[in-house]
């Protein structure tokens, strides 16, 4: 049998390809690290607001605590959003811009909270300083929103906007069981997401195995504190071994966002709740959960879907959008 491409000459190409990977490899690393937010004093108008971002949203969330909710919590987050607020405003960026807004109105939104339960926050003004302590109607977003049961019966009838603007994600479960039938209905549909050139190279691992699920989650550690557990656990991952070429070293992380977009959404239409949780795991925890789900080490660990059923009413961070202006740029 005489074939086409010879050996040495794909073994040539091959070692090629290793030398181009490495470099193209070594360009992401240096534009990463010229550009991330790896200090607080990294202070473009994205990194400030980045950092605001995360700060906002570790607030919001511990906000949104029914159980062991945690008076005084969050000083970390806190005095760092505080910090990064009066950098902002030494560069002089807009005080008008979404993560600045958001910054203000979530100490805002604390104060409140605790005042309602009749806490003291007089520990704040050792870390924020006395202007953003002040009520002001300007800062009147993030926070806290509920999200009850009776609206996700009718999903099945909404539009595909109506059903993605009300989809949110929730990580307190009310711990009744998941049919997983409708789980894989929802996977089913998402395998029409578009891949490169179709190559469709992604695997979902579906965990209904509680101790499992519990080991997981502990080396995740992006689903602490929550009562319940999640009924099924989802592991994307999408395999190397699908790409062709170094230009397509990232495609695994391309293909894989694309598809659990898709198994979200699904899911919502099915009435379950759901939520992301990151694989930005240390190589020790990635060990672990490749370990625990049986995943091959050809495989990259895209992100990992909890998902429950929806409490009656369930309170969740709020998570304000950017407008379409801050976001679209028309060239
Ligand atoms: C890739 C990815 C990873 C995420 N990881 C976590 C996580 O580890 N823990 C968590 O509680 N939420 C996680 N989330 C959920 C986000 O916090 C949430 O999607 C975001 O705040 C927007 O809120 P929404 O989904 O309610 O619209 C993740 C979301 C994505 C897309």
């Amino acid at each position: 049998m005489k074939f086409n491409n010879s050996k040495s000459k794909e073994f040539f190409k091959k070692c090629l390809q290793k030398i181009r990977l490495r470099y193209l490899a070594h360009k992401d690393i240096k534009r990463f690290s010229k550009s991330a937010a790896l200090s607080i004093y990294d202070a473009t108008f994205d990194q400030l607001s980045s950092r605001i971002m995360y700060n906002v949203h570790a607030i919001e969330k511990g906000l949104s605590r029914e159980h062991h909710f945690r008076k005084g919590f969050g000083r970390k987050a806190l005095s760092t959003l505080n910090d990064c607020l009066l950098i902002y405003e030494e560069q002089n960026y807009s005080k008008d811009m979404f993560a600045y807004k958001q910054g203000r109105s979530i100490i805002l939104r604390y104060i409140d909270k605790h005042k309602a339960m009749n806490e003291d926050t007089s520990f704040l003004s050792e870390i924020i300083v006395p202007a953003f302590l002040q009520e002001d109607s300007q800062f009147k977003f993030a926070g806290v929103k509920t999200v009850f049961l009776d609206d996700k019966k009718n999903n099945k009838n909404k539009n595909f906007y109506e059903l993605s603007q009300n989809r949110a994600s929730v990580r307190d479960f009310s711990g009744e069981a998941v049919d997983s039938k409708l789980v894989l209905s929802a996977i089913k549909n998402a395998l029409k997401t578009p891949s490169v050139c179709n190559r469709q190279g992604w695997k979902v691992y579906l965990t209904e195995n509680k101790t499992l699920i519990k080991d997981i989650l502990y080396f995740q550690k992006g689903f602490n504190g929550y009562p319940k557990l999640p009924e099924i656990l989802l592991t994307v991952c999408v395999s190397n071994s699908s790409f062709l070429s170094p230009v397509e070293r990232n495609e695994a992380f391309v293909d894989g966002g694309l598809l659990s977009m898709s198994i979200i959404y699904g899911l919502e239409y099915e009435g379950l709740a759901c939520v992301t949780l990151n694989a930005m795991m240390d190589s020790k925890s990635e060990k672990q959960i490749r370990k625990i789900v049986e995943i091959d080490s050809s495989e990259q660990v895209i992100l990992f879907i909890a998902i429950g059923q929806f409490k009656d009413k369930v309170t969740v961070p709020v998570s304000d959008r950017k407008s379409l202006e801050d976001v679209v740029k028309i060239i």
